[in-house]
């Protein structure tokens, strides 16, 4: 797995030309790449907004990880809350400051890593990280997060499962092409997050399952956990100082695992 400066070098000017080029076809009646052949499109910025919609941010400020060219920036400024956005990637925040210059909304753009942010401890009432916290050490970053929030501060988090239906052959595709391209991915183990955010005296505010690649795009959602699906969207309540977390993560899924034996 790539760290350091590697990591850092990954996510450069042609990687933000690739997601530039996803964004820009997501949305409408079609459902297929034109980028990915045989791949789905991802999500458009409608699938957020009804998730902000029903969990409103607190009146303050957030943190958006993983903010890239500020896509979401428009979106939150609509609630009224100061913005700062961070991204591992020169090339993302480089875009963002050019957009952004002397928006008063806009309080702060930099690079940083994920797992290590430049907030003093309890700074945010609201983090997001979106379509992000899977190329992140989560059990690093859940803890910076947790960190850098206020107590009863919501975050917006997600990533994709660990365990997604077999026949999803989609999502094997986009596993398999991730790695051969060297890109950070990580699968997480949903339910022992869960487990441990609770035990730790975080709450579950609300949760929506995707269940196969692409159901993200369409926004096809469960609220109940299924027993297997593909992506995930938690918004989590700050409860407590308590950041103790074993692993969660893992760079394979167990479905490719399972392909294995
Ligand atoms: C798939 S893009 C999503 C961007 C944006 N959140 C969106 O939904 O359009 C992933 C973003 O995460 C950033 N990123 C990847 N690893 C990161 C890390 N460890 N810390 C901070 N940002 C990271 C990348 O540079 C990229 O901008």
């Amino acid at each position: 797995m790539k760290t350091g400066q590697e990591r850092k070098n990954y996510w450069n000017e042609k990687y933000y030309e690739y997601w530039k080029s996803r964004v820009d076809e997501a949305g409408g009646e079609v459902d297929e790449s034109a980028i990915i052949q045989g791949d789905s499109k991802t999500e458009d910025d409608s699938v957020y907004e009804e998730v902000f919609e029903a969990h409103p941010f607190l009146k303050g400020n957030l943190l958006e990880v993983g903010c890239a060219w500020g896509r979401m920036f428009r979106v939150y400024q609509q609630y009224g809350v100061e913005i700062h956005g961070v991204d591992i990637s020169k090339a993302m925040i480089d875009a963002a400051k050019k957009i952004y210059t002397d928006d008063p909304q806009i309080k702060s753009i930099q690079e940083s890593e994920a797992e290590k942010v430049p907030f003093d401890d309890a700074f945010f009432d609201n983090l997001s990280c979106l379509a992000t916290f899977d190329a992140t050490f989560q059990k690093e970053t859940l803890r910076e997060f947790l960190r850098v929030l206020k107590m009863g501060g919501n975050l917006y988090l997600t990533g994709k499962g660990a365990d997604y239906p077999a026949d999803d052959q989609q999502a094997m595709d986009a596993e398999i092409g991730a790695r051969g391209k060297g890109h950070p991915n990580f699968f997480t183990d949903v339910p022992r997050m869960v487990d441990l955010l609770q035990k730790n005296g975080h709450r579950i505010q609300a949760s929506y399952y995707y269940p196969r690649r692409g159901d993200f795009g369409r926004n096809h959602y469960e609220t109940q956990i299924p027993d297997k699906f593909y992506e995930w969207f938690l918004v989590i309540q700050k409860g407590s100082d308590q950041i103790d977390f074993d692993d969660f993560a893992d760079s394979h899924s167990n479905t490719f695992r399972q392909t294995q034996k």
